[in-house]
């Protein structure tokens, strides 16, 4: 079957098998390899994509369904080659990946929190990331990087519900991080993000 979907900004098309999930397709169809393959049955968030902006579990739907949708994938999230993005740059900062392999997924379920508000909660973060499972990083450091780039997208005039800017349209890496590394420790590696 012809599949029509906006990806990453571009209109791209493929045939696929009906069976054909759109974790599959993405990966295989259009070479976009950044979406990881985890347990391929909807638990660990490892293929989270971003379909008209909400994060789904792309080994949970098939590539069909997908038709006529815009898809944003890891590939997708800076706004030009070579730049990171404000959320991307903001996980290198605070330590927020050991394997990385769960960060594509955390970073797109990040990003759609983000779109939605920057003015977020530790809480918010909890429960925006408690689908996605990482088993190398450690929780704490990854929920001080979204409230990293949720302090400094607050500083600038990045518009909500689009791509987020690059980390070089926000100002300096260094912005202090107050309360959030305070927050974070009280959040031992290992833990699950409810703990
Ligand atoms: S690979 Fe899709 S949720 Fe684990
Ligand atoms: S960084 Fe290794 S699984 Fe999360």
């Amino acid at each position: 079957m012809k599949i029509d979907l906006d990806i990453n900004g571009a209109p791209r098309s493929c045939d696929v098998e009906p069976r054909t999930t759109l974790l599959d397709a993405l990966r295989d169809n259009f070479l976009l390899t950044g979406t990881h393959a985890g347990c391929e049955h909807g638990v660990c968030g490892a293929c989270t994509v971003l379909l008209d902006g909400e994060p789904v579990r792309s080994c949970l739907m098939l590539a069909v369904q997908a038709d006529g949708y815009a898809i944003t994938t890891i590939e997708g999230v800076a706004t030009s080659p070579g730049e990171l993005s404000v959320i991307q740059d903001a996980f290198c900062e605070t330590h927020g990946m050991q394997c990385g392999y769960c960060t594509p997924g955390m970073i797109l379920t990040a990003q759609a929190l983000l779109d939605r508000s920057h003015d977020i909660s530790r809480e918010d973060i909890v429960e925006a990331i408690s689908g996605n499972i990482c088993r190398c990083t450690g929780y704490g450091q990854i929920i001080e990087a979204v409230q990293f780039a949720a302090d400094r997208l607050k500083k600038s005039n990045a518009p909500r519900g689009h791509k987020l800017g690059t980390a070089t349209d926000v100002g300096e890496h260094d912005a202090p991080l107050e309360g959030v590394l305070e927050a974070a420790e009280a959040d031992a590696p290992g833990k699950g993000p409810t703990t």
